[in-house]
């Protein structure tokens, strides 16, 4: 793994303590290497109205936003499930707002292991832009 992978996984680690999930019971952390070098993490908050929690890439990617930094580097999550727990569909989407498609995604499972994709391989037929244009019909 590499050093910032590293650095990365630690910090969602870390993160993933913090977070608010009693109705699940599944605590999840993320962290985000933003282009400009620093890293931004969130977990998930769950809520009594269900629908109301929010995942742990959607607060990384809020308190990058918050911080000033609109592109993603890097990105890897962590929680404790038998295998390396897939971002759901919506964090997809949210991800691949920020980060172009060949950006790194490390997923991983608090006993260690870990599974290394990208946004593209996360997502792909991305809805995007350029399918707003205009088909002049
Ligand atoms: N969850 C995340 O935070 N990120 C993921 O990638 C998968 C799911 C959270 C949402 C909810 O609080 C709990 O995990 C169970 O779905």
């Amino acid at each position: 793994m590499r050093p910032m992978t590293d650095d990365l996984l630690d910090a969602a680690r870390a993160v993933r303590e913090r977070a608010y999930a009693p109705y699940s019971g599944f605590q999840v952390g993320a962290a985000i290497l933003g282009a400009g070098g620093a890293i931004y993490v969130g977990c998930n908050v769950e809520n009594v109205a269900y629908p109301e929690g929010t995942c742990a890439e959607a607060g990384a990617i809020a308190a990058m936003i918050a911080a000033g930094e609109t592109r993603i580097r890097e990105v890897a999550v962590i929680a404790d499930s038998p295998d390396p727990v897939p971002p759901c569909g919506g964090c997809r989407q949210k991800l691949a707002e920020f980060a172009d498609g060949d950006v790194t995604v490390t997923l991983a499972t608090t006993g260690g292991a870990t599974l290394v994709t990208r946004v593209a391989a996360l997502l792909p037929g991305a809805f995007g832009t350029g399918h707003m244009a205009s088909s002049g019909t």
